[in-house]
């Protein structure tokens, strides 16, 4: 097989950068691991920036977004029994837009499939070779038969256990990494949510949040230890600490939990983004704390910068916007990674702290839910930072 850009994995940051490509008239042939059904409905944060949204509908795959979603002019903050509002509206004059990861999956792949475009699912033994010289390529073993693919670039879009950031050279990237001594156990119940926005709730018993993904759906999170086994977790224990850590400021309705998962929770950062011709976007290069649901917004930000790259590469052969795409990611990255890693140490419960945190914590959230200031950067921020 030969095509432009090999692609490795079928996240949002593979298929929107293949979709994102075709629009610009470049090829690229998707491989991932895992099946159609598995994509389409793992469940991930929901959460779209400003951004995001508009460029699904702008690039033609927002349709059923703009029917199923939800909009949100703000969240709450809820501590020492109230619950405080931010409103994104007013501060900044965006808001975001309530998705699930998985839609956003099944709709790039439906719009892949009926554009002609190449996704190879459940292949075995993927590896990514020759990217140090113009012919890389992409093998993989597909019902029983070795395949290879050759192309002009790589994207590696294989999340943080992928191949292809393990496949650079040794030195020639760089790591930064930070693990939180706390982890999310995270619920999809059918119960109504307790209030029509988010509900973000720094409790002494930990942080808890209250999301959604419809009107009878709701998605929620509790602050647990980082190897939590799930078993520890009954459905009585966990509406128990959630209605405790909502700290009384709604009513919490029960319905039934159909599904339960632990989120581990870390900070890590590759530099550079690419070695060769091999590029690296989404959770394959960093990842963050799931507090503020910035994964996937900035894995849409990576394949922004990087269709438009290589387009301009395709159009030009200029390089220059492909050799600036790690340093044009990496100031987006970072300005994430901080916000994730402030917004988690804001909120959470950490072990390590001593009272002279807690006081300080307790002080920062009262400086964001009274200071308009202070509420301003925060909404700046979640709603996704302007692009420069
Ligand atoms: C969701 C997840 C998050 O981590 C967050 O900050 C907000 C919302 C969600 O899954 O709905």
């Amino acid at each position: 097989m030969r095509t432009q850009i090999g692609i490795v994995g079928a996240g949002p940051a593979g298929l929107m950068l293949s979709h994102l490509l075709h629009l610009d008239g470049v090829d690229s042939i998707i491989v991932e691991n895992r099946s159609r059904a598995y994509c389409e409905a793992r469940v991930r944060a929901g959460l779209m920036e400003h951004w995001v949204a508009e460029l699904l509908v702008a690039t033609g795959v927002g349709d059923r977004m703009k029917r199923e979603s939800m909009v949100h002019d703000g969240i709450y903050i809820a501590f020492n029994g109230r619950a405080h509002h931010i409103n994104f509206s007013k501060l900044v004059n965006k808001h975001v837009v309530v998705y699930d990861q998985k839609e956003v999956v099944s709709d790039l792949i439906a719009r892949r499939l009926a554009d002609g475009g190449e996704i190879h699912f459940e292949v075995e033994d993927t590896g990514v070779h020759q990217f140090n010289s113009d012919r890389p390529k992409i093998r993989f073993c597909s019902l029983g038969q070795t395949q290879e693919i050759e192309c002009d670039f790589i994207a590696g879009c294989d999340g943080f256990h992928g191949v292809t950031r393990p496949s650079v050279p040794a030195g020639a990237l760089t790591g930064f990494d930070r693990v939180y001594p706390f982890g999310w156990l995270g619920i999809l119940a059918q119960s109504p949510p307790p209030e029509k926005e988010l509900i973000y709730a720094y409790h002494p018993r930990g942080f808890a949040l209250y999301s959604m993904r419809g009107p009878g759906l709701s998605r929620l999170y509790i602050q647990c230890a980082p190897e939590e086994d799930i078993n520890n977790w009954p459905d009585s224990r966990i509406w128990e600490e959630l209605r405790a850590r909502l700290g009384g400021v709604r009513e919490l309705t029960e319905g039934e939990i159909v599904q339960k998962g632990v989120t581990p929770m870390r900070s890590y950062v590759t530099e550079p983004m690419q070695h060769a011709r091999l590029f690296l976007a989404g959770d394959a290069a960093h990842i963050v704390p799931p507090t503020g649901a910035k994964g996937m917004n900035l894995a849409m930000a990576d394949v922004r910068a990087l269709a438009n790259a290589f387009a301009e590469f395709y159009r030009t052969r200029r390089t220059q916007l492909l050799d600036a795409y790690s340093s044009t990611c990496l100031r987006r990255v970072w300005k994430a990674q901080r916000f994730s890693w402030w917004m988690t140490q804001m909120l959470h419960q950490d072990p390590s702290h001593s009272p002279f945190d807690r006081r300080r914590q307790m002080a920062e959230i009262d400086y964001i839910t009274s200071s308009e200031t202070g509420a301003r950067s925060l909404a700046e921020n979640y709603v996704g930072l302007p692009f420069d």
